[in-house]
């Protein structure tokens, strides 16, 4: 079988209580050894395989997760989360309500070009990914040029990528990384709230927080043209 080769994540030695209720979530939740068993043919874990895959990529506590599976049940939304606390409260929403149009997958994110296949992708929601702030952190940002080469290969043509972020630091690190790939800028704005893109955004809980504290929300758009 096509299995990873090593765990490209931490272990966790003590088994915290929600990887104690993973066999609850069989068929929901998708975890990192398994995943390149479904490399290429990842609409086949969802009941309607003839519709769009599109990826949220970190999803906390999938208040997003949920808005996004409920609005778009023409669209099928696979989460990738690190964590197993986050990834069983996002996929748990669903499950609720019995949604069978949002699944989930423990992964680390940086792989992910080990476990899709070229244009296997629709679209890509990337809201407040850890920013890494101290210089010795940089390093750890996900949204790299070769990070970003790599999802433009997975998507398919005229899918995009969006990314909110409160860091402005993090905002023009991507920024000028985003200048070394294919991807046309769609969207941009360094106050999404007052921006004319405010009347479709949708709060994830994260953007709640810093909204609160009257922190400008920092918004872009790249589209695979
Ligand atoms: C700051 S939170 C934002 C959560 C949510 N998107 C929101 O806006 O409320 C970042 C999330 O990304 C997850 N994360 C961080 N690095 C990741 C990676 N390399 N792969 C997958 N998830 C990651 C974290 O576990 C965390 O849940």
């Amino acid at each position: 079988m096509n299995r990873l080769p090593i765990s490209l994540t931490r272990q966790i030695p003590n088994p915290n209580i929600y990887v104690k209720m993973l066999p609850e979530y069989k068929n929901w939740i998708y975890l990192e050894e398994e995943a390149p068993l479904h490399k290429g043919k990842w609409v086949d874990v969802f009941n309607e395989t003839r519709l769009p895959l599109d990826l949220e990529i970190g999803c906390g506590n999938g208040f997003f997760f949920e808005h996004q599976v409920r609005n778009n049940l023409s669209r099928n939304l696979l989460g990738i989360e690190l964590k197993y606390k986050p990834l069983v409260q996002t996929v748990r929403r669903v499950k609720r309500l019995n949604l069978t149009n949002g699944k989930g997958l423990r992964f680390n994110a940086q792989f992910i070009n080990l476990i899709f296949e070229k244009e296997e992708l629709d679209n890509v929601y990337i809201y407040f990914p850890d920013p890494w702030p101290k210089t010795r952190q940089l390093k750890n940002r996900l949204l790299r040029r070769e990070f970003l080469n790599n999802l433009f290969s997975l998507q398919k043509t005229d899918c995009f990528v969006d990314f909110k972020t409160d860091s402005k630091n993090y905002f023009d690190f991507v920024s000028d990384e985003v200048k070394f790939t294919p991807f046309a800028v769609g969207r941009y704005s360094e106050d999404l709230h007052k921006s004319n893109f405010a009347s479709e955004n949708f709060m994830t809980s994260f953007e709640k927080i810093f909204s609160k504290k009257n922190q400008p929300i920092y918004y872009m758009r790249w589209v695979k043209t």
